[in-house]
């Protein structure tokens, strides 16, 4: 019997219902697809603030590195909102992506065809599908650069720093050039190119790479028109690479053309197959413990981690035709249309599990 040993984090406000109801899931392919699942639980976010005082615990990046990948929840909450910057549930996440070296993060943006109607965008805007993948690169940018506070002439400062260098952006280039080899062979590169340096750098970087893969179709476009061409057409995009910081904003925002952002799933991927798997969607504290949180998104990166770090292709599939299948009839509140049956976060778990 195969075996798969995973480090789960299930973190704060939704994340352990969330979470819980993937492993159920998870242990359903296993049965059916002939595998078994192992869990290390471990600690990060609020939840090791509370327990060990740090969001991150060295204890959990070992386990994390001794597993054959990870799966997590989300993270934080108003309860740490206190914490020093440094010492924020978010810390911890930015810290385990540093850690583990997760510098490609895919975020597809699809949308499953009986939600149709639960996108706010217009059926004439989406056609008969969508279907995009963002490649978001996770570990340098912004969110890791040089920070810091201070008083200058007696007023309060800070900043932060975006910078990149040329093999970060190559290896996160590379990622989205292969992703498009294996799809429409589209490639948007997304920067500000017009503005910022490390844009500059960002686009020469991408179009030197682009030589070695002369079949895929390569653009740029700039941030805040590619925030715009989302809503506008979204067709238009198959693979979109960008920094750190716009792949987190955009990633939100196309999110929406999918329905809800309790949709989409993400994988963090590093050099080889490891990789952690979490909904692009935070912890939601103010609807947690009540049952009504959407656990699609988890579920479906439940099935991306089985297709890219544990090769259980077949499971993954099952999985998505499932949750499709499931969307016929049932509902959880943040995707309630009239018509469907409305179901708890657990009922929603159950009945993925039984249509495998
Ligand atoms: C995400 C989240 C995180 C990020 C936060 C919680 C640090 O927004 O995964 O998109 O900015 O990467
Ligand atoms: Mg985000």
């Amino acid at each position: 019997m195969r075996e798969h040993k995973i480090v789960v984090l299930k973190g704060d406000g939704i994340g352990p219902e969330i979470v819980d109801e993937a492993l159920k899931v998870l242990d359903a392919a296993g049965e059916k697809f002939g595998f078994k699942m192992q869990y290390d639980e471990q600690l990060m976010g609020g939840c090791a603030i509370d327990a060990t005082g740090v969001p991150l615990p060295e204890e959990t990046v070992t386990a994390c590195k001794a597993a054959d990948c990870v799966f997590l929840g989300a993270v934080g909450g108003p309860k740490w909102d206190t914490q020093p910057g440094n010492n924020r549930p978010e810390a911890g996440l930015l810290g385990i992506r540093g850690a583990l070296g997760l510098y490609a993060n895919l975020r597809p943006a699809t949308i499953f065809a009986p939600l149709k109607s639960a996108s706010p965008i217009k059926d004439s805007i989406i056609g008969d599908s969508m279907d995009i993948l963002i490649v978001r690169e996770l570990t340098g940018g912004i969110y890791f650069g040089e920070r810091g506070t201070s008083v200058e002439n007696g007023v309060e400062v800070a900043y932060d720093t975006e910078k990149y260098s040329v093999p970060e952006i190559q290896r996160i280039a590379r990622t989205a050039f292969e992703m498009a080899m294996k799809r429409n062979k589209k490639l948007t590169s997304v920067d500000k190119a017009n503005v910022l340096d490390s844009s500059r750098l960002w686009r020469k970087t991408v179009i030197e790479l682009s030589k070695e893969y002369p079949e895929v179709e390569l653009s740029h476009m700039y941030v805040d028109n590619c925030a715009m061409q989302l809503v506008r057409n979204p067709k238009q995009f198959d693979v979109i690479v960008t920094s750190n910081i716009f792949g987190d904003i955009l990633s939100d925002e196309a999110s929406m053309i999918s329905g809800s952002i309790g949709m989409l799933a993400s994988a963090s991927l590093a050099e080889g197959k490891f990789g952690l798997y979490e909904p692009i969607h935070g912890s939601a504290p103010d609807i947690a413990g009540q049952g009504i949180a959407n656990p699609l998104a988890t579920i479906l990166s439940a099935a991306m981690m089985l297709r890219y770090s544990l090769d259980e292709p077949a499971a993954a599939d099952a999985i998505e035709a499932a949750v499709n299948t499931v969307l016929t009839t049932a509902r959880t509140p943040d995707i309630y249309e009239e018509g469907f049956k409305k179901v708890s976060t657990s009922q929603m778990g159950d009945l993925v599990a039984a249509n495998l």
